[in-house]
């Protein structure tokens, strides 16, 4: 995963959505309305204008004399007691990407001068300046702005807002200039969120908040802080009033701790120091903050638990997930349990350490709701103690080594259950067979879990369900009918890898309306595709018996589909022509099928397409001049169809990015295009079993990526979001590609070192001429395959520098002379053919060359080891080795390098991105905010809101 996203992962658990309590002004009792002030109204007008608004979010708006109270608009306040307007609150709450206000902000906003409120957070202003002017409402004491695309240098003007309580510019592309002195100015503030701004020139940032002496809660998220702080800084008699302190994503070391300890006081609350660079034992001072609710330390490098932090008599959540912590679990908790702290808990999240042991006591843990120790080294069986957790919500326990058997028993007493996550354990789950569940589950993830074969019964009245995945679980059976009929919101479905067999119902309705996921490969489903939901995010049907036609992908209309997978399936037809109406899909896979006709010119409109395969159809004609320019394509195997014509010059002029190109087994004919040698990053280039004429290019020492024997880190699309709903956990997917050589039946497979794969395959062609010297360039090459073409000439010398070399396949070509001697240096040599040309001499001696087989020297003229006949100039007489090596001729001795490239969905579950929530004490919230209350709005909210920053920040 990469950082950014790791981070991202990490805000969406500590993306506290505070919300101000309606900060009206107490005004005096007044019973006659108040029409708004009609300067005030022109100036809202005009501020209008200058926003672009497209949704009609602002259509209360406006100057018909229905709308003339411009205190009844969307988002305006006016004083009871004045009409003047104080509060302009239009920021979008991005439930699920939403409509927003675009454009600029009029300056006309100054006219409001007793504006104290001004929110237009979520909307998108797309790259512009934070305006200057904004400085001058000098009123403000909420200036919200987070998440609107503002970017560049945040107005040093800000400073004179000498009465602004909350300042929220985060998640923007701001700058800060060397000096933030103006940040000092305001004295008032509570509320600092700067998160996502680049503070690296901020050298001085400690002493700043040192003269913020109201400052509650500082979030300075991903702010590429300066990595040394001047000692100087470190024991300022800093502001006493922090609450919520959340500097994460910094890379922050050991030297925070002095300013850390020094500014918490007793009132510190939560503290989130994830994602930096934190080393060794968790510091003991964070045991002796009586207050601390929240600690995160995610994503860090700590080994150890000290013991003080059993004695946090407050502290509801500790996540620790994602560091390096070592040792037994049972001492771990122990560690824990020996204050208060075991009573307080109530989420526990140690999940991806190195944790060992089995499942220990958990007996006086008696608030705890969430709990994962997932992804760590726990064996043993899986004990009761878990299922005495009664208030129990949450449980992940995946990826672990547990052994055993979960029954009924375990389960019964846990009636709050909603998350349940075993898998990738070696665990059985058996329930009597008429086991009704005291709890309904939101999220259940049991796969590789041993479950089947019969379809799972228990789930019958599980009728919340949003995610299930229960893979590769050894269910052989069809689904029944009760399954289908009770599922209307699943947003992420993993039923592959089983032997679940039959046919798919509609399947339109029966999911969630944002950007579900479906993956049933690798089972035994038939019959044709049915309807399926519209706003889909992914669809894998891989590898099951699916045939017909797959026109139902037009009516896949939401514009959300990012990776199709329908490999490996007996469907058929043509190829559907309304890809333009997939403008995100990245990934489509169709191979080994047997569609047939042309390759639709729509394909052309798939600009974010990174990897396309149609292998092994029956495609016919021409390749349509697709994808020209500034094509994402690094993949394209269109190998093993019936395509025809020339390789067209598009290729090579458009689709810079290719790392990986396949157009192997077809009719292609003329000469390879020059254009071709624009393909710079290409790996892997097959254009064997065609009709190639013509000479190999000399440019082809133009592939850089060949030319040296550095791999690249080749994985085609990292993590993206496939779904999200109300309380579901936040899903992210990566795919791997792999390739596969074939050799005799062999496979050899490379799919961590993808990278590494560096196959030039030209075989089987009419390629005439010599072979250009430059070919010797490709110092990267794994596998060079330039067999059953005319080739001729010498084999040059410098083949030796071939370093990297593990197939050599030249057979059956004209080459003449003798083998160089340089060639017994590629000392990876593994597999290698020289039969079928006019070489003759002696095999150079003294190599691995005489390990390979006599067959490999066939029909030449060659003499020496490991060939029977001696050469001339040695004693004894001829072998008979020549005629023998030629009857072994055959057709299984055709260095296959053909590769295929298959997608492999990872699926990582950010389950512990829940962890560092605010679970505040009611203390200041009630003073100062109002907090969205209830767990499941929180999740609501930070997931939507999430999710939509997301996008924007990271899918262009
Ligand atoms: C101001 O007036 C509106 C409408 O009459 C009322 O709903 C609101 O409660 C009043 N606010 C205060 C603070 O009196
Ligand atoms: C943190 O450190 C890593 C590795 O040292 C580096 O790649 C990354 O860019 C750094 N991040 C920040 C925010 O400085
Ligand atoms: C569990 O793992 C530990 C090492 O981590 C090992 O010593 C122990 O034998 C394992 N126990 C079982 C039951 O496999
Ligand atoms: C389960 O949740 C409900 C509602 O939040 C709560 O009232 C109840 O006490 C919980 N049950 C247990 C055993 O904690």
């Amino acid at each position: 995963m990469s950082s950014k996203w790791f981070l991202v992962l990490q805000y969406l658990a500590l993306f506290s959505v505070i919300l101000f309590d309606q900060l009206e002004p107490r005004a005096a009792d007044s019973s006659n309305i108040i029409r708004c002030i009609d300067e005030e109204r022109e100036a809202l007008l005009a501020f209008k204008q200058g926003l672009v608004d497209e949704s009609g979010i602002l259509s209360s708006w406006g100057r018909e004399d229905e709308k003339r109270d411009c205190c009844g608009w969307r988002g305006v306040n006016c004083s009871n007691r004045t009409g003047h307007v104080y509060k302009l609150d239009l920021h979008i709450l991005q439930v699920f990407p939403s409509p927003c206000l675009k454009g600029t902000i009029s300056s006309s906003l100054l006219i409001l001068q007793h504006l104290t409120y001004l929110d237009l957070s979520g909307n998108n202003f797309s790259g512009s300046s934070i305006p200057e002017f904004i400085g001058s409402l000098s009123k403000l004491s909420y200036l919200g702005l987070s998440n609107t695309e503002f970017a560049g240098p945040i107005p040093l003007q800000l400073g004179n807002l000498s009465r602004l309580q909350v300042l929220d510019i985060g998640f923007n592309s701001l700058i800060s200039g060397e000096n933030l002195e103006w940040l000092s100015h305001l004295s008032s503030l509570i509320y600092l969120d700067l998160s996502f701004s680049n503070l690296s020139k901020f050298s001085n940032w400690m002493q700043v908040l040192s003269k913020l002496d109201s400052l509650k809660a500082l979030y300075l998220i991903s702010c590429d802080l300066p990595p040394t702080i001047p000692s100087s800084d470190l024991y300022l008699n800093s502001s006493t009033s922090l609450e919520v302190i959340v500097i994460l994503g910094n890379n922050l070391t050991d030297s925070i701790y002095p300013w850390l300890f020094n500014v918490s006081s007793n009132l510190v609350e939560l503290i989130n120091l994830g994602s930096n660079q934190l080393q060794g034992s968790i510091p003991e001072a964070f045991g002796h903050m009586p207050s601390l609710n929240t600690l995160f330390l995610a994503s860090n490098q700590f080994r150890e638990i000290p013991k003080s932090l059993g004695n946090m008599c407050n502290l509801k959540s500790l996540t620790l997930s994602y560091n390096t912590l070592r040792g037994d679990l049972s001492e771990i908790i122990q560690n824990l349990s020996d204050g208060c702290t075991k009573t307080s808990l109530a989420w526990l999240f140690l999940d991806s350490n190195e944790i060992t042991g089995s499942l220990p006591n958990f007996g006086g843990f008696s608030s705890l709701k969430r709990l994962s120790i997932a992804n760590n080294r726990l064996n043993g069986t899986i004990n009761k103690s878990v299922g005495q957790l009664v208030k129990l919500e949450s449980l992940f326990l995946h990826n672990n080594s547990l052994r055993g058997v979960i029954s009924e028993a375990f389960l019964s007493n846990l009636s709050n259950l909603t998350i349940l996550y075993l898998a990738d354990n070696s665990l059985t789950l058996e329930f009597s067979h008429d086991w009704i569940p005291p709890f309904q589950l939101s999220q259940v993830n049991l796969g590789s879990c041993k479950i089947g074969p019969r379809f799972p019964k228990w789930l019958r009245n599980q009728n919340q369900i949003l995610s299930l995945d229960i893979s590769n679980s050894g269910i052989s059976d069809t689904v029944p009918n009760w399954f289908w009929n009770q599922t209307y919101n699943l947003s992420f479905f993993n039923l592959s890898n089983n032997q679940i067999k039959g046919k798919l119902p509609n399947l339109s309705s029966r999911f969630h309306p944002y950007r579900p996921g479906i993956d049933i490969s690798s089972n035994q489903f038939e019959g044709p595709i049915p309807q399926l939901p519209l706003n889909a995010s992914f669809l894998n049907l891989s590898k099951n018996k699916f045939s017909g036609s797959i026109s139902f992908l037009c009516s896949i209309t939401g514009h959300k589909l990012d990776y199709i997978d329908l490999s490996n399936n007996l469907l058929s037809g043509r190829l559907p022509d309304c890809w333009s109406q997939f403008d995100s899909l990245a990934i489509l896979n169709l191979a080994n099928n047997s569609f047939f006709g042309k390759i639709p010119d729509s394909i052309g409109f798939l600009k974010n397409l990174q990897s396309l395969s149609l292998y092994n159809n029956r495609l016919t004609g021409e390749l349509p001049s697709f994808f020209t320019n500034g094509s994402q394509l690094t993949l394209m195997d269109l190998g093993k169809n019936g395509l025809s014509g020339e390789i067209p010059t598009w290729i090579g002029e458009g689709l810079v990015n290719l790392v990986v190109l396949s157009l192997k087994s077809n009719k292609f004919n003329g000469s390879i295009p020059l254009q071709l040698c624009h393909l710079a990053n290409v790996q892997i280039l097959d254009l064997s079993s065609n009709n190639i004429s013509g000479i190999i290019p000399k440019c082809f020492n133009n592939f850089t990526a060949m030319t040296h024997e550095k791999g690249s880190n080749l994985t085609l699309i990292s993590n993206y979001y496939t779904s999200l709903a109300y309380d579901s956990l936040k899903t992210t997917k990566s795919y791997f590609d792999k390739a596969v050589l074939t050799w005799k039946g062999s496979q050899y497979e490379y799919q961590s070192t993808l990278g590494l794969v560096k196959i030039l395959d030209l075989s089987s062609n009419k390629l005439g001429g010599e072979v250009p010297e430059e070919i010797m360039d490709l110092a990267g090459l794994i596998a060079l395959n330039l067999s059953r073409n005319t080739l001729t000439g010498q084999i040059t010398p410098k083949i030796g520098q071939l370093k990297s070399l593990d197939f050599l396949d030249l057979s059956r070509n004209q080459f003449f002379g003798s083998i160089p001697s340089s060639l017994s240096q590629l000392s990876r040599l593994s597999v290698m053919d020289l039969s079928y040309n006019n070489l003759s001499g002696k095999i150079p001696s003294g190599t691995q060359l005489q390990s390979f087989s006599t067959s490999m020297y066939a029909g030449n003229e060659l003499c020496g080891l490991p060939l029977p006949n001696k050469c001339p100039d040695e004693d004894s007489a001829p072998g008979p080795g020549k005629d023998d090596a030629k009857t072994s001729e055959d057709e299984d001795q055709f260095i296959t390098l053909g590769f295929y490239v298959s997608l492999i969905l990872g699926f990582v579950v950010g389950f512990w991105g829940f962890c560092g929530t605010l679970l505040v004490k009611s203390s200041w919230r009630h003073r100062y905010y109002n907090f969205l209350t209830g767990v499941k709005n929180w999740f609501y909210v930070t997931a939507v809101v999430n999710i939509a920053k997301l996008q924007r920040r990271f899918r262009n």
